[in-house]
């Protein structure tokens, strides 16, 4: 579980809100389920109420390596789908209590499906295909939910690829994200660029899909 906290210079009026927060460390694997609620209960304490939840953790793995690797593959999609659903079922039970926001990474790579993401992308469609239900449920008893959509980001997940056209840095997400809570915002593409991008690439017949790489 981790709180989005922008650090760039360019974002220096984010920072100043953030400074007044108190942060806390709690371990939370999302392969490992006993995690769960001492980490959820140890926030609630430090914190004594919780009003966001915001989930960046995720795993990645190349579609070659996971095709050869049944056990990886088992792994990346629990981390990415299974644990993460049922991590963000107990913070939707804890944020019901009060109203608040459960704000969650999904990818671009859910929103068709892709050559070169196919297992990756698999699990991302089914988070956020969850939660757009529980928008759809629970938006009224006060539950605001925010689908973080990144297109090719940057950061440490994605060191040794190519960067592609419109390549973000995670600076620009956190303020994109950041914003995207505050009205929220029930889908967010960051960078912005890619939510034109996923609307031409979700447009195209399936005979161009077999065709092209991306
Ligand atoms: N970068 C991109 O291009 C891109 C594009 C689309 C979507 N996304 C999504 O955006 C989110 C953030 O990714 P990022 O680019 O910031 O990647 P990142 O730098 O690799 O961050 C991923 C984080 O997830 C944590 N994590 C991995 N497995 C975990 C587990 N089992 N339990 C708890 N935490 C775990 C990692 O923790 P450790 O550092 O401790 O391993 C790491 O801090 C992810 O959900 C990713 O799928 C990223």
């Amino acid at each position: 579980m981790r709180r989005v906290v922008p650090h760039s210079g360019c974002l220096e009026a984010e920072r100043r809100r953030y400074r007044s927060f108190k942060i806390v460390n709690a371990h939370c694997d999302l392969s490992v389920l006993e995690t769960f609620v001492p980490a959820m209960d140890a926030a609630v304490a430090a914190l004594s109420t919780i009003d966001i939840v915001v989930v960046t953790a995720g795993d990645f793995a190349t579609q070659p390596v996971l095709e050869q690797d049944l056990e990886r593959t088992r792994q990346l999609l629990t981390v990415n789908f299974t644990n993460t659903v049922l991590f963000c079922e107990l913070a939707r039970t804890r944020l019901l209590a009060r109203g608040g926001t459960l704000c969650v990474f999904s990818s671009v790579a859910g929103d068709r499906g892709r050559k070169p993401v196919i297992l990756y992308g698999a699990a991302k469609a089914g988070l956020a295909r969850y939660l757009e239900g529980l928008d759809h449920k629970y938006r009224a008893q006060g539950l605001r939910v925010v689908c973080v959509k990144p297109g090719f980001v940057k950061t440490s997940m994605t060191t040794g690829l190519k960067p592609p056209p419109f390549a973000g840095e995670a600076d620009g997400v956190a303020a994109d994200v950041v914003r995207a809570i505050d009205r929220g915002r029930p889908v967010v593409y960051t960078p912005r660029i890619w939510q034109l991008v996923m609307m031409v690439i979700r447009a195209l017949p399936r005979f161009v899909m077999r065709r092209v790489e991306f």
